[in-house]
């Protein structure tokens, strides 16, 4: 790909934005006001906002390697803080997708540097959902699966910040996990039961 494209794509793509709406770029300069904030991975292939059709100033969107919420990352919190207490979004939403390279790392044991401490979060899930996980034969289900619990995971590890705790209380802000088949295109919500989750977890993490 020829870098220099992305300019020549990106003054394509205002001109058609101000052919349709000459306001457009006036209007969004003025504030956003999303009602979800998106938690996703930084894959090339799992983009946000065109697979979920959504407009600038839709969606807040946080994304990092394998869609993580790490309780001591402090860009990850201060995202979470950001959009939860001053965005005031209505829905944060955990995306994880299959064939997540770095979810597949994890599952492995090459040494892969600054990342080892990364992929150890993931380890860390893969420790707390052992006994679910080895009982799956297949390989490629068991990926799929650990998948599936790192979103839940990170749908967790939003829920014990104090931010989204209070929202949760006080103004009913849900939290979601989804998983992007990177096999056929489609989006599934996991439909987490997150009341039976936290009727387990959160006398350890409630903060008030
Ligand atoms: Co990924």
């Amino acid at each position: 790909m020829d870098i220099n494209r992305i300019f020549s794509n990106n003054r394509a793509w205002a001109a058609k934005k101000i052919k349709r709406d000459a306001d457009y770029f006036k209007h969004l300069s003025l504030g956003q006001y999303p009602e979800i904030f998106y938690i996703g991975c930084s894959d090339s292939r799992v983009t946000a906002e065109e697979l979920m059709g959504v407009n600038p100033g839709e969606v807040f969107i946080y994304r990092n390697i394998a869609n993580m919420i790490p309780n001591s990352d402090l860009s990850a919190q201060s995202a979470v803080s950001y959009a939860v207490t001053y965005l005031k979004v209505k829905h944060v939403v955990v995306c994880g997708h299959y064939h997540c390279g770095g979810v597949k790392a994890a599952m492995e044991s090459s040494d892969l540097g600054l990342l080892n401490p990364w992929l150890r979060n993931i380890r860390d899930i893969y420790r707390l959902h052992r006994s679910e996980l080895d009982a799956i034969e297949d390989l490629e289900k068991r990926y799929d699966r650990l998948v599936e619990l790192n979103v839940q995971e990170q749908c967790v590890n939003v829920l014990k910040t104090a931010d989204v705790q209070k929202a949760y209380k006080e103004r009913h802000l849900t939290v979601r996990g989804w998983v992007f088949d990177i096999r056929t295109g489609i989006l599934k919500d996991l439909n987490i039961d997150f009341d039976k989750i936290l009727s387990e977890i959160m006398e350890i993490y409630k903060i008030s």
